[in-house]
């Protein structure tokens, strides 16, 4: 039985999901061309991802293609109830609502498994992780989000990756798009709906310049904000630096930032010192995977009281001064606003489902471990997705391919 928050809800979830649809040519194409196909027909997929718009697009198209599909969230903050709803009026198996604690999240994760599914679509790896710790048998496992594969390859290091799990975070046309123009637009929308401040003039603190935090800082620069990235990858604060944004340590930029944005995927980058640092009114929010990026723990602890002043927005009184939380430190896009937008989720979530047939046709034959998505798929969503906007791009020639392939023509 499913559990969601509001049966009624579901023709709100309706329209959200329809215009999702629309912006989601390429998944929609695959949809039609696979649901007459019917090549999952008989398999049980279940989802571990964060119940949107664009998520139940992908549910759609899974059973369109013949699949049974269980979902969970793969955050407690981040379902939209309406489209949950909707789902299951669908004939999804959903057991996803925005507020769930940790201990109706886990149920929800169990309750998937529950459902025996043969192929896992994850979103963090909690739902890897604890259908390693079941007995379930998998053709294979998909993961979205690049500490899902952190953790993926941890579990692999150690011998305890017993299937195969196709990183589909490290499709370049994952990777370079979701993480960079998808969060660097949706946390700002986020930041913004949660306290409508204006970016222009303030200073804005990007910890971790890898993909997601190279969107957000140009995303904040775009608007007028002057930003300061913080690192501990050599390579990539000097990538920060040569892009033209100054590079300090926390310890610096906690005394002169308006707003602390985290994107690091680590933990404990916002400590007790730094909150001790800032300046009254600072905002805090994190974009990472998971709320250990600023310490909310120690936050709570030095507060002399807290109060809800907005939606997803708590201030702290620390007497003498005040800090601003957004999104009890979670993910910000998600929880206060409505994640990534359509048109670029088509990308990640193409690549999900395509990854998905390919575990169905290739699984057993696949050694357990992380994988990459095969590159023709990369290249393939990439070549849809042009053609969805109406792009054409020029081919190799014969004589530009055996030039590229031989050594043999030099200085002329
Ligand atoms: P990435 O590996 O490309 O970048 C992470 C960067 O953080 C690296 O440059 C690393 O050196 C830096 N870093 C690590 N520890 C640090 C510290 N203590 N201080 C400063 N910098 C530090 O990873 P990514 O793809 O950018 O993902 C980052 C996080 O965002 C992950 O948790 C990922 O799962 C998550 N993510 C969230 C969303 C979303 O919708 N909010 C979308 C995609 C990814
Ligand atoms: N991750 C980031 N944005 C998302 C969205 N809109 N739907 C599902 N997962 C997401």
């Amino acid at each position: 039985m499913p559990k969601i928050k509001d049966p009624s809800l579901a023709s709100r979830g309706e329209l959200k999901i329809g215009w999702a649809r629309t912006r989601m040519p390429v998944l929609s194409l695959l949809r039609s061309e696979y649901g007459s196909k019917k090549p999952l027909q008989g398999k049980r997929v279940g989802a571990g991802l964060h119940v949107t718009k664009e998520t139940a697009v992908l549910v759609e198209a899974l059973m369109s293609a013949g699949a049974s599909v269980s979902v969970c969230a793969s955050n407690p903050l981040s379902t939209q109830d309406d489209v949950a709803a909707r789902l299951v009026d669908e004939g999804a198996d959903v057991y996803a609502w925005k507020g769930m604690n940790n201990e109706e999240y886990y149920w929800a994760v169990n309750q998937v498994l529950a459902s025996r599914p043969e192929i896992i679509l994850d979103d963090g790896g909690d739902l890897t992780v604890a259908a390693i710790a079941s007995n379930v048998q998998l053709d294979g496992g998909c993961e979205e989000t690049t500490t899902g594969i952190i953790r993926a390859r941890a579990l692999e290091k150690q011998g305890k990756l017993r299937f195969p799990l196709i990183a589909v975070n490290d499709a370049e046309t994952k990777w370079e798009f979701d993480n960079v123009y998808g969060t660097g637009q949706s946390a700002l929308d986020g930041i913004i709906r949660a306290t409508n401040i204006l970016l222009a003039g303030k200073t804005v603190v990007v910890s971790g310049y890898g993909h997601v935090g190279r969107g957000i800082a140009n995303r904040a620069r775009g608007m007028g904000a002057e930003v300061i990235v913080t690192e501990v990858s050599p390579v990539n604060a000097l990538k920060a630096r040569m892009d033209g944004f100054r590079v300090t340590k926390m310890d610096e930029a906690a005394k002169i930032g308006d707003l602390f944005i985290t994107a690091t995927g680590n933990k404990s980058v916002i400590t007790e010192e730094h909150f001790r640092l800032m300046k009254d009114g600072a905002v805090l929010a994190n974009a990472g995977h998971f709320n250990v990026e600023i310490d909310v723990n120690a936050l709570e602890k030095i507060a002399e009281s807290k109060r809800e002043v907005r939606d997803f927005n708590v201030e702290y009184d620390l007497g003498g001064k005040k800090l601003f939380l957004l999104a009890e430190g979670r993910l910000i896009n998600l929880t206060a606003a409505e994640g990534h937008p359509s048109e670029v989720m088509d990308m990640s979530f193409s690549n999900q489902f395509l990854s998905a047939l390919y575990l169905k046709d290739h699984g057993h034959e696949m050694k357990p471990g992380v994988h990459p998505v095969p590159r023709e798929q990369d290249e393939q969503v990439a070549l849809l997705k042009l053609r969805s906007m109406g792009i054409e791009i020029d081919t190799l020639t014969e004589e530009q391919e055996s030039y590229l392939g031989g050594y043999g023509e030099g200085t002329s």
